[in-house]
């Protein structure tokens, strides 16, 4: 076990926090770490939940062939020990400082020259997710350019000038001194890889468990059954942030690699719990279509690229969107500890306001979802204030499957911000079954939605609202209007 420290490359060198020594907090963020170096504080905060992409930086890591993958991530919901055998990337690595003057790199340039910059506050967020695109040689169209800047915002509202120079940096991609560097920075990671074994870190405050086998986190969980578990940290960093919840002992699985891959079998796909989201959306896209919808409108590349399938489904919340997906995928949880596996479907794994039938010394670890026939339809709708980054207010998975003779033989209209927890509109599904799908059956089936809930007003919406939109969603995905 390595005990009490992490290590990483910044600056083309490895860096090794000794929490024990240094008294620094695992569960500080990235954010807080790199803006106590007076030198670092290119890198602001904005909103400190995710929100806003101020605080974005880059990380480069080595994916399953070995090769350098750089991904754009909000600092100020990432946990320190997160960095360990990454490279760590902010806004002041981009010029190059062997010239006098500093030499720009080119996505900075473009910045400067498109006059992309007013007041300045967003300006190292939006470069940095620039340069993860240009490393990641991103297409230079509109639509990918705004999916990809979608977690940064300008108060200043100069979108057009900042999209006019990162159109400009990824039609001009060229070798930079990153990619100089590369092979040193590949050696330097295998070489803490090659050193890793379970972290474990103890200080005055906290404890702090990474281990690197689901055997080990399955042992640790069971021997530390009130250790809050993190795996994007996207959720636990924000109550930290904001709450200020400290969790005294925190058991981190992000490093399981068993846990974070995607197959197929003649049955199954199957998707481990710690899957980033942004590798799910990859994968959705060209084998789920519906799956792949839900994501294309989930929070942000920084989020996607942090946050996993597990997390958002462990959360259990009423307005997460990919539960009501899972009641409409028919898909499964397998559960883990020490003892064994067990699999449940996604509608008893939920069993109250946020809370799943997680047992204290159990893991999600695996998402079975069965092959979809050809005659079910699968799809999704989501009702929120923004179209990205933004809680859905309300949601609707459905899945329909006919007969041979074009009637209506299977149902599922599962809701996300309805009830305190995702659920079916049962009543509605019942009078649609045996029916030929046409504007009388739906409309008449659909009318029946207040006898499913009885949605609460809040922030977000009234129920009055909350019905009537139920309504017309059950319209729209099954007429699709
Ligand atoms: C800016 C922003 C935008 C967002 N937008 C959306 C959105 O559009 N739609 C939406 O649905 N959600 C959204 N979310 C919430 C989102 O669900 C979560 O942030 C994310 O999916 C949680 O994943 P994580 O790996 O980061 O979880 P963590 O924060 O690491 O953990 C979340 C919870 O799950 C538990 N957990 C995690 N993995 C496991 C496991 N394998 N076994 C047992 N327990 C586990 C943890 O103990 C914790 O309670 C957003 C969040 C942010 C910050
Ligand atoms: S400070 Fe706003 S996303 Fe991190
Ligand atoms: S330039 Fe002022 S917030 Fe973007």
């Amino acid at each position: 076990m390595n005990k009490n420290s992490i290590e990483f490359v910044q600056n083309n060198r490895i860096v090794r926090i000794d929490f024990a020594e240094s008294g620094i907090r695992p569960s500080t963020t990235v954010l807080n770490y790199v803006r106590q170096n007076p030198e670092t504080r290119g890198t602001k905060e904005g909103c400190a939940e995710g929100d806003c992409g101020a605080c974005t930086v880059v990380i480069g890591e080595l994916d399953s062939n070995g090769n350098l993958v750089y991904k754009a991530v909000d600092s100020c919901v990432m946990f320190l020990p997160s960095l360990h055998g990454r490279q760590l990337i902010t806004v002041e690595d981009l010029a190059q400082k062997s010239h006098n003057p500093d030499k720009l790199h080119p996505v900075q340039k473009s910045m400067v020259e498109e006059h992309g910059s007013q007041c300045g506050f967003c300006t190292p967020g939006f470069v940095m997710s620039q340069f993860a695109m240009f490393k990641n040689e991103v297409t230079p169209d509109r639509k990918t350019i705004v999916e990809s800047l979608a977690g940064n915002l300008c108060r200043c509202t100069g979108y057009e000038s900042i999209f006019r120079a990162t159109e400009k940096t990824l039609l001009n991609i060229t070798s930079d001194h990153f990619s100089e560097n590369e092979s040193d920075v590949k050696a330097l990671l295998g070489e803490i890889h090659s050193r890793t074994k379970t972290i474990e870190i103890t200080t005055k405050t906290q404890q702090y468990w990474l281990p690197m086998s689901l055997k080990e986190a399955l042992t640790l969980r069971s021997k530390h059954p009130d250790a809050v578990i993190v795996s994007g940290s996207t959720d636990i960093a924000v109550r930290q942030n904001k709450m200020f919840v400290y969790a005294d002992k925190i058991l981190d699985i992000s490093k399981i690699k068993e846990i974070k891959s995607i197959s197929s079998n003649h049955e199954f796909i199957v998707i481990g719990a710690g899957t980033i989201l942004e590798d799910v959306k990859k994968y959705a896209e060209m084998h789920i279509k519906a799956l792949s919808e839900v994501l294309s409108h989930f929070a942000s590349l920084q989020i996607r690229n942090m946050a996993s399938i597990g997390g958002n489904l462990c959360n259990a919340s009423p307005v997460g969107d990919l539960i009501p997906m899972m009641f409409a995928l028919k898909a499964n949880a397998v559960i883990q500890s020490i003892e064994g596996k067990r699999v449940v479907s996604f509608e008893e794994f939920i069993v109250g306001y946020r809370k799943s039938c997680l047992q204290s010394n159990e893991l999600l670890v695996e998402i079975q979802i069965p092959n979809i026939p050809s005659n079910a339809n699968v799809s999704f709708r989501k009702i929120s204030t923004r179209e990205h980054v933004d809680i859905s207010t309300i949601s609707l998975a459905t899945r329909i499957e006919y007969d041979s003779n074009n009637r209506i033989k299977e149902i599922i209209l599962a809701f996300g911000g309805m009830a305190a927890e995702p659920k079916r509109a049962t009543k509605v599904e019942q009078l649609m079954i045996g029916k030929l799908m046409n504007n009388t059956s739906v409309e008449e089936a659909a009318g029946h939605v207040f006898e499913d809930f009885t949605p609460i007003s809040d922030a977000r919406s009234t129920a009055e609202y909350r019905i009537n939109v139920a309504k017309n969603l059950i319209v729209n995905a099954l007429l699709k209007k």
